[in-house]
C-alpha cells in the first residue's frame, strides 16, 4: 500500500474530524514530511482536505472523490472486493471486459469518475460527465445457463432501487427492462454483456454495467426531457462512495438471487409498465397492447390489441401517457 493510500485510509476513517500530522505519522510509521507530501498529492487529486494549526488535517464531510478506500469503509458485505477506480475511462464495461478476459475474478468492480464513450443499450451512448455520476461495472462468473442472463439485468435494477431506498428513502420504479425511474425520469441505465461457453451453454462471465445520474444537472438536448438525477442542489447531501458501497452490498448475492428468482415479485411491484397501455418499439412491426405480467425469466407478457399474448424478452417499450417515453 502506498503512503498516499495509507494516509487516505486514515483520513476516511476520521472524516470530518481533525487528525494531526504527528498522529498520522506515528500511526502509519512514516515521517511528517511523507504525510505532508501525501496530503499534497491527495489535494491535487481533488480531495477537500483542510489544515488547521494545532489541530491537523481534516477530510471534509462533503468531499466527493470516489476511491476504493472511501467505498470499502462503508461496505457491510464482501469487504475484500477488488475495487478499481479510474479518473477517466472510455467505458467501464470495456475495461471490465478486458480484465475478465485476462482472468479477473468474479466480484471485481471497475468504476470511473468519467466515461468518454459510455455505452448504453441498443447501440446508444450513455451520458457520463465527470464528478456527478456513478459508472460502475461488475465482473460476475455466475455459473448459470446463458438463458438466465436476462435475470442478471432484471435483478440489478431491483438492487439499484433497494440501494436508493436504503440510502435516500426514495421509492423508484423500473421501466422494463431495466431503466430505473425517479419521479418518471430515468436516473439509471443498465447494460449487461456476457460471454457464453458453447461447450456447457453456461455464461463464462458477465459484465454488469450500471450508470447512475447522481447529481448530474445539465443533460444534452436529446435526453433532457427524460433524464433526471437522484440528488439535486436542494437535497445534495450524500457522497458517492456511500451509495456505491450500498449498491455493491445489494448486488453481493446476485448469483443466488437469479437462481431462486424470488426477487421477480419485487420487480413486478416496482414495475412502471404493468397494467399500462404500451407500445413495443422497433424499426418495423410496432405493436400496441397492455403489459399484464412479468414471467419467471424476466420477460414482459403483453396482451396485444389483436387478443393474442406476446412475451417480450428483449427490446424496448414506451408507456402510454407517461412523460417518460
Ligand atoms: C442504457 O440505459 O442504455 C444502459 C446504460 C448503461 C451505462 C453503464 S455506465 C457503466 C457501464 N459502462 C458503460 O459503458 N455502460 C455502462
Amino acid at each position: 500500500m502506498t503512503t498516499r493510500t495509507k494516509v487516505l485510509q486514515e483520513l476516511e476513517k476520521n472524516r470530518n474530524t481533525h487528525i494531526s500530522g504527528e498522529k498520522l505519522g506515528t500511526s502509519l510509521d512514516i515521517s511528517r514530511a511523507a504525510v505532508h507530501k501525501a496530503i499534497k498529492e491527495l489535494r491535487e487529486e481533488g480531495y477537500d482536505i483542510s489544515a488547521v494549526s494545532n489541530k491537523g488535517y481534516c477530510l471534509s464531510e462533503e468531499s466527493d472523490v470516489v476511491s476504493p478506500q472511501g467505498i470499502s469503509m462503508h461496505l457491510k458485505k464482501n469487504k475484500g472486493s477488488k475495487i478499481l477506480v479510474f479518473k477517466t475511462l472510455n467505458s467501464t464495461n470495456k475495461k471490465a471486459k478486458e480484465l475478465a478476459a485476462e482472468g479477473a475474478e468474479s466480484g471485481t468492480i471497475v468504476i470511473a469518475n468519467e466515461q468518454t464513450e459510455g455505452r448504453g443499450r441498443l447501440g446508444r451512448s450513455f451520458y457520463s460527465p465527470a464528478d456527478t455520476g456513478i459508472y460502475l461495472s461488475l465482473i460476475i462468473r455466475p455459473n448459470v445457463k446463458a438463458q438466465k442472463g436476462v435475470l442478471i439485468t432484471t435483478f440489478a435494477s431491483v438492487a439499484v432501487c433497494r440501494a436508493i431506498e436504503s440510502v435516500f428513502g426514495l421509492q423508484c420504479e423500473i421501466k422494463w427492462v431495466n431503466d430505473v425511474l425517479l419521479n418518471k425520469r430515468k436516473i439509471c441505465g443498465i447494460l449487461t454483456e456476457g460471454i457464453t461457453d458453447f461447450e456447457t451453454g453456461n455464461l463464462e462471465h458477465v459484465i454488469l454495467g450500471i450508470g447512475v445520474n447522481f447529481t448530474t444537472e445539465n443533460f444534452p438536448d436529446d435526453i433532457k426531457n427524460k433524464a433526471g438525477s437522484i440528488q439535486n442542489t436542494e437535497n445534495k447531501h450524500i457522497i458517492r462512495n456511500k451509495f456505491i458501497a450500498e449498491l455493491i452490498d445489494q448486488l453481493a448475492d446476485i448469483t443466488q438471487e437469479i437462481q431462486n428468482g424470488i426477487f421477480i415479485e419485487e420487480y413486478k411491484n416496482r414495475s412502471a409498465a404493468l397494467g399500462k397501455e404500451i407500445e413495443v418499439l422497433g424499426h418495423e412491426n410496432i405493436r400496441y397492447g397492455k403489459a399484464i405480467d412479468i414471467d419467471e425469466s424476466g420477460g414482459l407478457v403483453i396482451s396485444l390489441e389483436n387478443g393474442e399474448n406476446e412475451i417480450l424478452n428483449s427490446g424496448e417499450i414506451s408507456i402510454k401517457g407517461d412523460f417518460y417515453d
